[in-house]
């Protein structure tokens, strides 16, 4: 049986290259981190979870690991920095997860080094080699980043396998080799006092046999060969043993697990704690959300996972542009009722760094601003259809994970406090007036909402982990839910709306303002308003 502490927490997601840089060099660092832990205690988190700070050639922001066992020390800091981090963090209360991507390496690691080298290296299993040519690829499966899965290499003329960029090789896990290299690497890791894991990219690390073919692009989704294909199950539990030796909190990013087979992965018996699902954040051409999707993909989950199996709720993460431009239309109001609507649902939230104080797109104007490989890849691509630079740019920035990786807004001072130096990407404009010291001193800052739902969810028990049932789940813009005595209502959009309940009424005391709502009947919504309404004991 797994330990239950995350039931109650809440977890806040660090990109440590934007949260905040103490050496001038203009990208973040530990340290950054360090001195920010008092922030993130005030805030109310549990745990942090720092994306990928280990040595890499930064093709994909780190997901690119070329040593397991080291970090970019000339970026981040050294292992004293992060043990002094970890012990900090510890000493406060919070624990301190870190990522482990494990479907494919960086092609510098000097397993890819030496695999490429000859048919006949040790190492050349550790990798997917299959013959090729360019008429003739292994087969049409297409890569997240975009192109094929395959590259063929010299000096073998053979070809790799990639779901994402060709930079990233992945890894054979039918090798037994490779699965021990990863678990002793996996419990090196935990030895050196890592509280857990967010599991990056997890569902693919088995494939559909290669002669599987992707027959309509339009119908069945590109990325079945590779998400969650049978035989995972396998991996995950010689993973759990060892997660469950250290009481390791681990979030598996596991796009194509369904709703469904979440249960089994999360329960009190399955692989890891929780998973993040990916259907919710679909996007249009102009970056609009889909708020039907977002509402039954979050309803759909919470009611699957409820007799068995945990929820990670979130909003943003470092490959999404902002919540509040996505799903809200740019104002605060929107970015509180979007943080009402999923705080306080069953599962451990997640924030995402700057979200707290609703930091919003940039409004790229050049490409040399962008530091994203798929977005920059999409740029070209769409160069090379004919349209302008500027067409190319809107298309390809529009959904571009570079929004949500701007640097954190600390302050009004240059470059908002986040570093003394050149800051490696561009710095929101907004800076000046949307910023972490701006709404620490306004009590009706988006921040100390967040703080307020932070706190319900560390007091009442109902809220943690108690029942959900949905209200008005036909309705096309209230996101209304009750969890034991409380009642939750939020209208996720800018047009007022009215809502009638079922008799008979109950009188609520409002969480908010304190006053009470006696026998409540109808409710008027304002634009993006919500409720937290709590029960008054008959
Ligand atoms: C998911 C990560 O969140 C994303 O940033 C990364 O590009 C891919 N996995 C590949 O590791």
């Amino acid at each position: 049986m797994k330990s239950n502490w995350f039931k109650q927490a809440v977890g806040y997601q660090i990109y440590p290259k934007s949260f905040r840089d103490t050496n001038g060099d203009g990208i973040g660092d530990i340290n950054g981190i360090i001195e920010k832990l008092p922030y993130l205690k005030d805030l109310g988190v549990d745990f942090i979870w720092i994306n990928p700070i280990y040595k890499s050639p930064q093709f994909d922001g780190g997901y690119d690991i070329s040593d397991y066992y080291a970090l970019d020390e000339d970026r981040f800091g050294t292992m004293a920095d992060l043990q002094n981090l970890m012990m900090q963090a510890h000493s406060m209360g919070m624990k301190v997860i870190m990522d482990l991507v494990v479907n494919h390496t960086s092609n510098q690691h000097p397993w890819f080094i030496e695999s490429r080298k000859s048919k006949d290296n040790p190492y050349r299993d550790y990798y997917h080699w299959q013959p090729a040519t360019p008429d003739h690829l292994p087969n049409n499966w297409i890569s997240f980043f975009g192109g094929s899965t395959w590259t063929i290499d010299e000096p073998t003329g053979e070809a790799y396998f990639h779901v994402f960029s060709k930079e990233q090789p992945d890894l054979n896990w039918h090798n037994p080799k490779v699965r021990e290299e990863i678990y002793d690497m996996v419990r090196w890791w935990l030895e050196q006092g890592i509280d857990g894991f967010r599991l990056d990219a997890i569902s693919h690390i088995e494939k559909a046999p290669w002669d599987f073919e992707i027959k309509s692009f339009k119908d069945n989704s590109p990325w079945e060969p590779f998400m969650n294909v049978a035989g995972i199950e396998a991996y995950m539990a010689e993973f759990k043993k060892l997660f469950d030796e250290f009481d390791a909190l681990t979030v598996g990013e596991a796009s194509g697990v369904s709703s469904k087979e979440a249960t089994s992965w999360t329960d009190d018996h399955g692989y890891i704690d929780m998973i993040f699902e990916l259907e919710h954040s679909n996007k249009d051409d102009n970056g609009q959300g889909d708020l039907k999707l977002f509402k039954d993909t979050i309803m759909r989950w919470q009611e699957d996972l409820l007799a068995r199996g945990w929820n990670a709720p979130y909003l943003e993460n470092h490959d999404q542009p902002r919540v509040i431009d996505v799903l809200g239309d740019g104002t605060e109001a929107s970015a509180k009722a979007l943080a009402v609507a999923y705080m306080l649902l069953r599962g451990t939230p997640f924030i995402y760094q700057g979200q707290e104080i609703g930091m919003t797109n940039f409004d790229y104007t050049d490409i040399s601003q962008v530091d994203a490989t798929d977005t920059i890849y999409l740029y070209n691509e769409k160069l090379a259809e004919g349209l302008s630079k500027t067409a190319a740019l809107k298309v390809a920035t529009v959904n571009s994970r570079d929004h949500s990786r701007t640097p954190m807004q600390w302050d009004a001072t240059e470059n908002a406090g986040f570093t003394d130096g050149k800051p490696w990407l561009v710095i929101n404009p907004n800076y000046l007036e949307k910023n972490v010291a701006a709404a620490q001193t306004n009590p009706d800052s988006i921040l100390n909402l967040y703080k307020f739902l932070i706190q319900l969810r560390h007091e009442y028990q109902d809220i943690s982990e108690g029942h959900i049932t949905f209200l008005f789940p036909e309705h096309p813009a209230v996101l209304a839910y009750k969890r034991g005595e409380f009642l939750i209502v939020t209208n996720l959009s800018a047009t007022p709306t009215t809502i009638t309940f079922e008799r008979p009424g109950h009188d609520y005391q409002d969480m908010v303002t304190q006053a009470i709502v006696p026998d409540l009947l109808e409710l008027s919504l304002e634009s993006w308003a919500y409720r937290i309404y709590k029960k008054i004991k008959e």
